[in-house]
């Protein structure tokens, strides 16, 4: 299949699946992107775990680690839609990605670089940070590679149970004490900025938006994803007696959007580069875990009949 011919058949909205003949620069933009979003998937469950412990009660310590299992499962369809993209020259395997991840060389989201400072914050992750998540993950149902648009159908479905878990968990606080209220606005002013950042650069700087477009891949741009996402969050934060910490903040009503300030993007790049708040603690714990429990692997695949490498 011709890259003209490729092109044609993704843009009519048919899906290509592991056996089809692909570009390989198809093949190389999904593996970045879906083992980019499974690292995203487990990272992200490092910052909730240090709360099951500390969750106020049995029911929330209950949805705390169901919500965390249930990031697991993300990581384990999300990796294992990156393998059916290994074909010997791209690798995509398990070891390869998941190393990558460890050595610092690939990606995960921003936003997990941040701490988890008190329960407000897991209510904030929940609402924020999954609600962002599902915007970006709705959008990529729709996909052209056949395994990934299938892996976001079910985990949309669970994303959206965490949404509404994290916003129960803040209006419980905003219905509490004073203190319980400004622990919710504090969860608030930390998490706002860095969940607008998990939609990824302006388009205008955006290096992947344009190929991935092409492809099919990406359905919807990074700016328009991030608008929706404020623009449906306002109004939850006004339900919550909440103030977003941005006092640019401004309904348009010509555009009928709201209007809001500039990203920290100088923060957003530091991030990237490896220099946020926990980027080190958190491939620490990831590495120690990769050291310390790695027989745990040996044992399933001598068990699985296979031998590991
Ligand atoms: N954090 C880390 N890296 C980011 C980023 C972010 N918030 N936003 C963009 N980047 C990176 C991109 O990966 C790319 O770097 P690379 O070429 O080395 O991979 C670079 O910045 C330029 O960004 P682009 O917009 O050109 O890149 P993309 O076209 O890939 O768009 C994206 C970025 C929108 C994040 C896209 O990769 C995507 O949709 N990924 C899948 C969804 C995903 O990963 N979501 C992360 C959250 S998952 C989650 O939250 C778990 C939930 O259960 C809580």
């Amino acid at each position: 299949m011709n890259q003209d011919k490729f092109l044609e058949y993704v843009q009519a909205e048919n899906k290509v699946e592991p056996k089809d003949v692909m570009p390989d620069d198809y093949r190389k933009l999904l593996v970045r992107q879906i083992s980019q979003h499974a690292h995203s998937e487990i990272v992200g469950m490092l910052p909730e775990a240090n709360w099951i412990s500390r969750a106020p009660t049995l029911r929330r310590k209950m949805a705390l680690l169901a919500k965390i299992q249930d990031e697991a499962g993300h990581g384990l369809y999300l990796y294992a839609a990156t393998e059916t993209l290994n074909n010997g020259e791209i690798a995509a395997d398990r070891d390869s990605t998941y190393n990558d991840m460890l050595s610092g060389k690939a990606k995960y989201s921003s936003i997990f670089n941040y701490p988890a400072l008190s329960w407000a914050d897991i209510g904030a992750i929940g609402w924020l940070v999954d609600g962002a998540a599902i915007m970006n993950q709705v959008m990529l149902m729709g996909n052209s590679y056949g395994p990934y648009s299938r892996a976001m159908v079910r985990i949309c479905k669970e994303e959206s149970f965490h949404q509404r878990q994290g916003y129960e968990i803040l209006m419980t606080l905003c219905r509490g004490t004073k203190e319980q209220k400004n622990l919710a606005q504090e969860a608030l002013n930390r998490f706002w900025w860095p969940a607008l950042m998990m939609f990824g650069p302006n388009d205008a700087d955006s290096p992947n938006s344009q190929k991935s477009m092409n492809y099919r891949v990406k359905r919807e741009s990074n700016d328009d994803l991030r608008q929706r996402f404020v623009d449906v969050t306002v109004s939850q934060a006004e339900f919550l007696g909440l103030k977003i910490p941005d006092e640019n903040l401004k309904w348009n009503e010509e555009t009928q959007h709201y209007d809001f300030g500039e990203l920290p993007w100088d923060e957003f790049m530091e991030v990237l580069k490896g220099n946020g708040p926990c980027n080190k603690k958190r491939l620490e714990t990831k590495r120690k875990a990769q050291r310390e429990h790695s027989w745990v692997k040996d044992a399933a695949m001598a068990y699985a009949g296979k031998q590991t490498n």
